[in-house]
């Protein structure tokens, strides 16, 4: 594996590529690696790609900064991962090469609709930091697939629609499964910092996700929102959402309709722990 520090010398050691690995599929991330970002990497190796990981710890994204400051970092034992996965190239980019003018001075989209629900109300600015780092790191890798994780599934959405504005038409997103522990708690970097006996209720989040999918033929979406909510309260989190949407469009439903595809999301914090799933029901 290369690994490279400046964008400079990425954009060179990309442009000398040819041959049946000249095709790039990239992976973005903000480190603490788990086995869900090793599952886009291995998905992008078994499709014959030049597999580009990037580890950038974004701070335009965070709207809390405890959150930010929090984050786990583990950056060697990236590396040990990254290596062992066989990943071809590592893009480490420190926040000049990401933002050479200063993060203010460095372009920002508009997700519309997109940013003013589920994640968008509650982080504000969040999907901004997404789009304008995604959007950087488009114009330094230059990708011809993108490897996202369904795990943030408005995210994806945010980046598709930054695709369109962007107008790289040629660009593929692959939405990959979301990994999950032994008792369906999705892996996500925030899960190193729960304590054992948040670590035990967190899956919680799961059983109400697929409580929501079980229940849609039998039961109104009001009343397993209502029994999800008072689940997870009871057992200590601090819900944000338990919200049922059409996953095409994202559009909010009140009511269960068979006849859309549709998906169930969920936020909750346990202490300061942030935690979001979600699940395709139909
Ligand atoms: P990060 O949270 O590090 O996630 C990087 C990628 O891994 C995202 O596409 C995410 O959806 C995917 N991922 C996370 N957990 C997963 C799981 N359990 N199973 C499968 N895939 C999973 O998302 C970000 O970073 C940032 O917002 C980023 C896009 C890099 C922009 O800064």
């Amino acid at each position: 594996m290369v690994i490279f520090k400046t964008a400079r010398e990425l954009r060179e050691y990309l442009g000398m590529q040819d041959g049946k690995k000249s095709t790039i599929g990239f992976i973005p991330t903000m480190g603490a690696l788990h086995a869900g970002h090793i599952s886009l990497i291995e998905r992008a190796k078994k499709q014959n790609f030049l597999t580009v990981c990037s580890i950038f710890l974004n701070p335009t994204q965070f709207n809390d900064v405890t959150d930010f400051e929090q984050y786990p970092v583990s950056t060697d034992n990236d590396i040990e991962l990254l290596l062992k996965s066989e990943c071809d190239v590592l893009f480490l980019p420190s926040i000049n090469e990401i933002y050479p003018e200063g993060p203010q001075h460095t372009k920002t989209y508009d997700f519309g609709y997109l940013d003013t629900i589920l994640e968008g109300a509650n982080r504000p600015g969040h999907f901004k930091g997404v789009g304008q780092v995604v959007g950087r790191l488009f114009e330094i890798v230059n990708p011809d697939t993108l490897f996202l994780g369904q795990k943030d599934f408005q995210q994806c959405m945010v980046i598709t629609r930054l695709k369109e504005m962007l107008g790289v038409d040629q660009l593929k997103i692959d939405i990959c499964p979301t990994l999950r522990e032994a008792d369906g708690l999705a892996m996500s970097s925030r899960n190193r910092r729960l304590t054992e006996p948040q670590r035990t209720i967190a899956a919680v989040i799961y059983q109400c996700l697929v409580s929501i999918q079980a229940k849609q033929d039998s039961a109104s979406f009001a009343i397993v929102k209502k029994e999800c909510f008072e689940l997870l309260n009871n057992k200590g989190f601090t819900t944000e959402y338990v919200a049922l949407a059409d996953a095409r469009t994202l559009e909010l439903m009140d009511e269960y309709d068979r006849t859309r595809p549709m998906v169930t999301l969920i936020a909750a914090k346990i202490g300061d722990i942030r935690l979001i799933d979600n699940l395709m029901i139909n």
